[in-house]
C-alpha cells in the first residue's frame, strides 16, 4: 500500500516506561489531520509495518548496550520472520544514558540496523535523548518529532 503521511504509527520499546510516555507525548502533539497509533514493540505484528503509516520508533537500551526488555519480541520477530521492509519510512528516538559511555543508545541502533537490513528507510538521523543530561527540556521528544512530521507535510507541498 503507499505510504500516506497522515497516517503515523508510533512504537515504542522501553522497561521503566519513559518511552511509552514519550510516544503518547508525541501522538497528542500531531497537528490537526494526522491520525497517531500509539503500539508497545512487544504488541506488534511485524507484517503489517508497511501498512503505509510513517513509523516512529522509540527505544532505549538495558544491560550492556542490549534491548529494553519490551522490545525483544519486535526483534526476534523481525529477525525471524524476516518481512520486506521496503516503502516503510521511518524516524528514531533513541533513549539511554551517556554515563553508559560504551553503550550509549545501543539499543535503538540494533533496531534502526534490522529496520534498514529489512529494506526501509529511516528519515533523519537517530535522535538521542540522553536520561544524564538534566538540561533536556520535557518537549525535547515532541520537537523532534515536530520536525519530521514537518518535513512529510513539505513533501507534499509541490515546487
Ligand atoms: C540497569 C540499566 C542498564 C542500562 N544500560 C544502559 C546502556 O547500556 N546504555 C544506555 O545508553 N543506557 C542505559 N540505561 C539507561 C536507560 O536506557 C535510560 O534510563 C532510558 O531513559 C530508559 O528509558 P525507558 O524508561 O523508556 O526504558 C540503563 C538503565 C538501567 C536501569
Amino acid at each position: 500500500m503507499a505510504q500516506t503521511t497522515k497516517d503515523i504509527r508510533i512504537i515504542f520499546g522501553s522497561e521503566s516506561g519513559g518511552g511509552e510516555l514519550t510516544a503518547e507525548d508525541i501522538a497528542e502533539s500531531l497537528p490537526q489531520g494526522f491520525h497517531a497509533r500509539v503500539e508497545s514493540m512487544a504488541d506488534v505484528d511485524v507484517s503489517t509495518l508497511t501498512d503505509g503509516a510513517f513509523l516512529f520508533v522509540i527505544c532505549s537500551t538495558y544491560g550492556e548496550g542490549e534491548l529494553p526488555m519490551g522490545a525483544q519480541p519486535f526483534h526476534e520477530a523481525l529477525t525471524s520472520a524476516r518481512p520486506d521492509l521496503t516503502g516503510l519510512r521511518y524516524a528514531v528516538l533513541g533513549r539511554g544514558d551517556k554515563s553508559y559511555l560504551k553503550t550509549f543508545a545501543q539499543g535503538s541502533a540494533i533496531i534502526d540496523s534490522m529496520l534498514t537490513e529489512l529494506g526501509a528507510e529511516r528519515l533523519g538521523e537517530i535522535c538521542h535523548h540522553d536520561a544524564s543530561d538534566w538540561s533536556i527540556g520535557d518537549e525535547f521528544a515532541v520537537e523532534w518529532a515536530g520536525g519530521i512530521i514537518e518535513g512529510l507535510i513539505m513533501e507534499k507541498v509541490p515546487s
